[in-house]
């Protein structure tokens, strides 16, 4: 049956990506309202070969949607995701308003899809190096259950928005012209160069905002607080995909050809691993691909009782990070 759909931030990198994720996937649109803000009222913005226009988000749009998809950050996600739902829709959030609300689900639709039935109006989309980190995690972890893991992120401007990838390419084009560059999005030049992440610092322990989202939101996908987790996460001047250096302590000794298995069978991940050409997962091969790609996968050779491994991933943050498992949590509802 053909569902209603709004997209809130329909101009926004994740809202333009919700419309193509949904046309490709041949989605069952009935109708398709995109919201933003009165900015972008009167732009158009096609779907399914139609211009549509895009409408100014207020409290009266959700009329006659079951489906809103909401990417335009957490005070918009806050203040009118209530309101859709009491309009009737149900609302996939890709913001973190709701992600650790008890009442909320937090869904990869690979990992934990039985959890959205527990949904009393809003499903909340995990953060972007979170999904991506427990694509590959998870189906080791079903085999092999992981104690600890220890993540570096090397994270794309994109997770920051439309306007993080403009700077990024504006400031590629003034730093090699020998121009002055002039960081506005992020509090340090994007192009190349790589920071630690721009979310809010916690000073007690040393943990920025991003790191404890992954902590946090990776053990309410995983149902457990036993996995000891320590992030580390990083912005580098790629466009739109992640990568993550993964180490990994499992309960027992690493079996590298069943990790192997557990990796190349689960579904949106693929393993590109190959030792002799050294080729491994990259950012730009990640870009535009629905699945992670994952490689690198090896013994920690400092490992005293064989029990810990390491790996490499690269995954789209706008697809598997974002519009793409919002869809995929959609085609569930
Ligand atoms: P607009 O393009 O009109 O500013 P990104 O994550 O790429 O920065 O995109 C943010 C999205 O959220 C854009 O679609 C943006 O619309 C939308 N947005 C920002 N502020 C508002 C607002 N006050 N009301 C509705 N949409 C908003």
């Amino acid at each position: 049956m053909s569902k209603n759909i709004a997209i809130v931030g329909a101009t926004g990198a994740v809202g333009q990506e919700l419309i193509r994720v949904l046309e490709k996937r041949k989605f069952p649109v009935g109708s398709l309202r995109l919201l933003a803000s009165a900015r972008s009222a009167g732009k158009t913005m096609k779907f399914a070969g139609k211009d549509l226009p895009v409408e100014e988000l207020k409290e009266d749009s959700f009329s006659g949607i079951d489906i809103a998809l909401f990417s335009a950050g957490g005070s918009i996600s806050k203040k009118f995701a209530p309101i859709a739902v009491k309009a009737g829709a149900i609302v996939v959030d890709n913001s973190s308003a709701f992600r650790m609300d008890p009442g909320t689900p937090l869904v990869v639709p690979e990992i934990n899809p039985e959890d959205i039935k527990k949904h009393k109006g809003i499903i909340a989309n995990p953060n972007c190096s979170t999904i991506i980190l427990l694509m590959v995690v998870a189906p080791i972890h079903r085999i092999n259950p992981v104690k600890r893991i220890v993540v570096s992120t090397y994270q794309a401007a994109s997770g920051a928005g439309a306007v993080a990838m403009e700077e990024l390419r504006t400031q590629a084009g003034d730093y090699l012209a020998g121009r002055d560059v002039k960081p506005t999005v992020f509090p340090h030049p994007i192009a190349f160069n790589v920071f630690s992440h721009n979310s809010e610092m916690d000073f007690e322990n040393g943990y920025n905002q991003e790191e404890i989202k992954m902590v946090k939101e990776s053990h309410k996908i995983l149902h457990t607080d036993d996995i000891a987790i320590s992030p580390t996460c990083i912005r580098i001047g790629t466009f739109r995909a992640h990568a993550e250096s993964i180490h990994l302590q499992l309960r027992d000794p690493v079996d590298l050809e069943k990790v192997r298995a557990a990796l190349a069978a689960f579904p949106g991940v693929r393993v590109v691993d190959d030792r002799k050409k050294n080729y491994f997962p990259m950012p730009l091969e990640a870009s535009g691909e629905d699945d992670v790609l994952v490689g690198r996968i090896r013994h920690d050779i400092g490992s005293s009782d064989g029990r810990e491994m390491d790996m490499f991933c690269c995954g789209d943050q706008i697809l598997k990070g974002a519009a793409l498992n919002a869809v995929q949590i959609a085609e569930l509802v």
